[in-house]
């Protein structure tokens, strides 16, 4: 790939987000690459591994019980993108601990541990357990707080959407890890941004990650009803690219903390457009669901060597 003249950085180098230094810029996205123990038996043609050049894995999102997920159908293709409602399913919070985190150590994954719960306090416990049993992880950077799940104590409603709540979620997190990366993850299914983030960074958090999945619903005509049983999901891939620009573009020009860029990212290309708006890191979802070295090529691509 040709590069353009203003690109200057190295996304294979170390660089820090609050206390912690993490290997690489280019992650794979909460919920697209599964708990990141799988495919490390395969290559492709033009390169060794899925994990080549990755700075993290970022893990399919834990909640403090197991939960199976969401009845089928759970996917719908889209040209586009696809919109999914999988409904967090996912091992549960004390296998994670004792048996997917162990694995992660043994395997050497760069590794940010994505959380949700119902309550900010269930963040405070399951990151102050999670920092006990990881405390000697070296590869375990940094925990992201899916801050886009439904809030079971405020009625259901995007556990992100209101500042308060955003705030107390980075603060219960915050107060137990000291020496690992902060991430707030947070919904783009509301007007403005910003006063999230705000809410975020000023609870202490190192880094915004925006954003998750957007609002969607797609109706068979066959039947004239929704295609997913629950009616709505979320929408991810190359549509909302535009629409995870301009939430990106929000954060970092009016918050200025840090920002993880996610949202269609297929290419090198659609990565440079994140990092010229300034983030720091970006991740690859859907993508990296079609091909599992989604993530590892557009850090192929955009290598300074071959500038
Ligand atoms: C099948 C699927 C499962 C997902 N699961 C999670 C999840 O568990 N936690 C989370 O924070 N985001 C989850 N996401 C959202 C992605 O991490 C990402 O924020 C979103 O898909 C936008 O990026 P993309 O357009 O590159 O896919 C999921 C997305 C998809 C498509």
């Amino acid at each position: 790939m040709k590069h353009p003249h203003w690109w200057t950085l190295d996304v294979e180098a170390p660089f820090t987000i609050g206390p912690r230094e993490l290997p690489g810029r280019v992650w794979t996205a909460s919920g697209c690459f599964a708990y990141g123990l799988t495919g490390h038996d395969i290559a492709a043609q033009d390169i060794d591994s899925p994990y080549a050049g990755i700075g993290a894995v970022v893990t399919k999102t834990v909640t403090p019980q197991p939960r199976p997920g969401n009845p089928m159908p759970r996917l719908v293709e889209m040209p586009v993108g696809a919109i999914n409602s999988i409904g967090l399913e996912n091992v549960g919070f004390e296998a994670f601990i004792a048996e997917t985190l162990p694995a992660l150590a043994e395997l050497a994954v760069p590794t940010v541990v994505s959380l949700a719960a119902t309550r900010p306090e269930e963040f405070g416990s399951m990151v102050a357990e999670l920092h006990a049993a990881g405390r000697d992880m070296p590869t375990w950077h940094g925990v992201e707080l899916n801050l886009s799940c439904p809030n079971v104590a405020e009625g259901g409603h995007d556990f992100g959407s209101s500042p308060e709540t955003v705030a107390a979620c980075v603060a219960a997190a915050r107060s137990h890890l000291p020496d690992r990366a902060l991430i707030a993850k947070l919904t783009p299914n509301v007007a403005r941004v910003a006063p999230l983030a705000a809410a975020a960074a000023e609870a202490g958090c190192d880094a915004i990650a925006a954003i998750n999945t957007v609002v969607g619903l797609d109706v068979d005509l066959k039947t004239g009803r929704p295609v997913l049983p629950r009616r709505f999901g979320g929408f991810s891939g190359a549509g909302i690219r535009p629409i995870a620009l301009a939430k990106v573009d929000e954060i970092v020009r009016e918050v200025g903390i840090p920002v993880v860029g996610i949202g269609g990212i297929d290419t090198a290309e659609d990565a440079l457009k994140f990092f010229a708006l300034g983030c720091v890191a970006i991740q690859v979802g859907t993508a990296q669901m079609r091909d599992p070295f989604a993530a590892a090529r557009i850090v192929q691509d955009l290598r300074r060597a071959e500038s």
